[in-house]
């Protein structure tokens, strides 16, 4: 296949090759003090740390653990203090097109207010606070308020259903949630507070004491008394000013759920210290964010990119930007290009499932083509969440970035905290679909399953040799499974990232080939297969069993495909589009819309094996509509596949 490489840019921050390996060659030679100068230079510390790395109790690490800072102060105080309170660092747009800016001051006096607001309720350090929150100011200053106060945050994405909601209240032990009254999204009200009050019924969340409600749109909602609480009314009254609590660089900042290949969703914890360095230093180095810059990272605040590259990592270099309520086809699939033009945006990220629908509503309708705006603002593009196919690479690159702005494919996953693989606009020469070389101080290698490396051109398990200040600390009341997902006996102590991978032969670049375990990725998203089967065979009135595969989608990446065997006989035609109906329907309310399968085939039975366990890998075959050419001799029933091999 030919391969296009494209240069990097002129000018960045860290420029040029030689500057990329000097920083490489000096982690090298030491790791430890490699950080530490970093967290020296990027972070503001109340009592500076004397120690870096402590490795003493692997996998469990430890970095900078008697230095104290506070990641509130790193992102607001400080700018203010040294005067640039009056710089912009939010402009808000709302799903309906109105914008206004927050300057540093005032971002840090609503702060301040909210973490009075918290510490009134009593509130303290150690806390665990669930917010669940539509894309705002309100949402972005939440989460600054539990880190100012020592409180940790876990963010749940307003597209969970009330079932996970609760789950993740529950597992967390959170004592506060913070909400809305309703969500804009595509110019429709969403009821976040009823979706709460549903995961609330019946006093199942025995912790959780406050329910504080930011009234967003004015919209009707159910009252508790004595449990929730208006923001506004919280505020009112409350001082401006609000000392900072200084935690240890290990204090967990905070908890994000995500998707494993089994069991529940994990509680991924993260540190203050160590994370907020690799926040701040990614925007820096992988995004060169500049005072003259308008930054716009459009994930939501509910996922980690949300809180590396909008809540934390902008704001701690005193940056300036973007935080957007809506969705990018509303008013139309122009909407982010618009955008672009309006608010002269010069950093844009985003993900390949987000260009892949642009791309496609922009060649049915030319009226949303990027063309049609200009976005001669832009300097740098950036995607991130899935592999962007080499075709998605070249559109953005040509008729977002004008040809003229590096895109930097950035590979990273929740537990990483930041950036771990991806170009660096002015060192790295591009070649599309590849996130290309290690973030200099990031070990990241791929191996066999024994962890001795392979050369490069052959594929295998990507993990990480030595432990980085931003990775994940545990899995919140689970270290046990921490240990077991991440760090299995037989890799030598490396972390393993989950992924496929490969180098290539010629600049030894990586290639993400795709998650080597039971999680699916639709859409960005990122989804357990068993999460999924759980989710259905919940339906007990209908499903006896289910199993659940991950198909190639041209445009979500992974598709999820269902296969389901009834308590009743096996449906056909228009009784099994109703059943498959009710059944996604089903798993929307248990999980979330996102989680809703494509496709779901009923079968009397499910292809197993003599033992009796499920044969996925001939599950992938059928759901891709291919013949099923894998040995079959253990399959205990070969004539089920012919008819799982239908769509209803
Ligand atoms: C998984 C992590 C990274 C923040 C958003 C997703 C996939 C992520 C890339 C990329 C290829 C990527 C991996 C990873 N992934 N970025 N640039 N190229 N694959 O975080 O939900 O924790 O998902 O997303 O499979 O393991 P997440």
């Amino acid at each position: 296949m030919e391969q296009h490489v494209y240069p990097p840019a002129a000018q960045a921050r860290i420029q040029g090759m030689e500057a990329y390996q000097a920083l490489c060659a000096e982690a090298e030679a030491d790791h430890a003090s490699y950080w530490a100068r970093l967290a020296r230079e990027f972070l503001s510390w109340q009592t500076p740390f004397t120690k870096s790395l402590n490795d003493s109790e692997a996998p469990f690490f430890k970095w900078f653990e008697d230095g104290k800072l506070n990641a509130s102060y790193n992102c607001l105080d400080r700018h203010v203090q040294a005067g640039k309170g009056e710089r912009t660092a939010i402009i808000f747009e709302t799903d309906g097109g109105e914008s206004r800016k927050v300057s540093y001051a005032e971002l840090l006096a609503l702060v301040c207010q909210m973490a009075n607001g918290l510490k009134s309720r009593g509130i303290k350090k150690g806390d665990r606070v669930v917010i669940y929150m539509p894309m705002s100011v309100e949402g972005v200053a939440a989460m600054q308020a539990c880190a100012r106060i020592g409180a940790t945050h876990s963010v749940v994405f307003g597209g969970f259903s009330a079932q996970s909601l609760r789950d993740r209240i529950n597992d967390a032990g959170a004592v506060a949630l913070i909400t809305a009254d309703e969500q804009m999204r595509g110019g429709k009200a969403l009821a976040l507070k009823g979706i709460v009050d549903e995961a609330l019924d019946g006093g199942v969340c025995p912790t959780l004491k406050d329910v504080i409600v930011y009234r967003r749109t004015g919209g009707a909602v159910g009252w508790v008394e004595g449990r929730d609480l208006w923001l506004h009314e919280l505020l009112q009254g409350a001082s401006s000013i609000c000392e900072p609590e200084w935690v240890e660089a290990e204090h967990p900042l905070f908890l994000l759920y995500t998707s494993g290949s089994t069991g529940k969703p994990k509680g991924v914890q993260h540190s203050t210290g160590g994370y907020l360095l690799h926040a701040a230093l990614t925007t820096s180095w992988t995004f060169d964010l500049q005072d003259s810059d308008i930054f716009w990272c459009t994930a939501d605040i509910g996922w980690v990119t949300g809180h590396s590259y909008i809540t934390y990592g902008p704001l701690a270099l005193g940056g300036t930007e973007i935080v957007f309520e809506g969705v990018p086809t509303y008013p139309d699939a122009a909407r982010f290009w618009q955008m672009i033009a309006k608010h002269k945006v010069t950093i844009f990220y985003t993900a390949p499932t987000a260009i892949r629908s642009l791309i496609k509503a922009a060649e049915t309708n030319d009226a949303v083509h990027p063309k049609h705006h200009d976005l001669s603002s832009l300097r740098l593009l950036g995607s991130v969440g899935e592999p962007i196919n080499p075709a998605a690479w070249e559109w953005y690159f040509q008729n977002v970035g004008g040809g003229r702005c590096p895109i930097v494919d950035t590979f990273w996953q929740t537990e990483t905290g930041g950036h771990m693989i991806t170009p660096l606009p002015g060192v790295t020469p591009m070649v599309p679909g590849s996130c290309t070389l290690p973030f200099p101080g990031i070990t990241a290698a791929i191996v066999d399953e024994m962890g001795n490396d392979v050369p490069n051109g052959t594929g295998g398990i990507l993990v990480v040799k030595k432990p980085w200040p931003a990775m994940i600390r545990t899995i919140w009341g689970d270290p046990e499974r921490f240990k077991k997902s991440y760090y299995p006996e037989e890799l030598k102590g490396y972390y393993l990232a989950g992924d496929g991978a490969i180098r290539s032969a010629d600049r030894g670049y990586f290639t993400i080939t795709g998650r080597i375990d039971d999680v699916l990725n639709v859409s960005g998203h990122r989804m357990g297969t068993m999460e999924i089967e759980s989710a259905l065979v919940a339906h007990t009135e209908l499903v006896a069993e289910a199993a659940v595969v991950g198909r190639p989608d041209d445009l979500t990446g992974e598709a999820i495909c269902a296969f389901v065997v009834l308590k009743r006989a096996r449906p056909t035609g228009e009784e099994a589009k109703a059943i498959a109906k009710e059944l996604r329907d089903w798993v929307a309310k248990e999980i979330g819309p996102i989680a809703k399968p494509k496709e779901i085939r009923f079968g009397d039975n499910l292809p197993k094996t003599r033992s009796g366990k499920i044969m996925r890998r001939l599950l992938r075959s059928l759901a891709k509509n291919e013949p099923v050419t894998q040995d079959i001799s253990t399959l205990e029933n070969p004539a089920i596949l012919e008819q799982l091999a239908q769509a209803n």
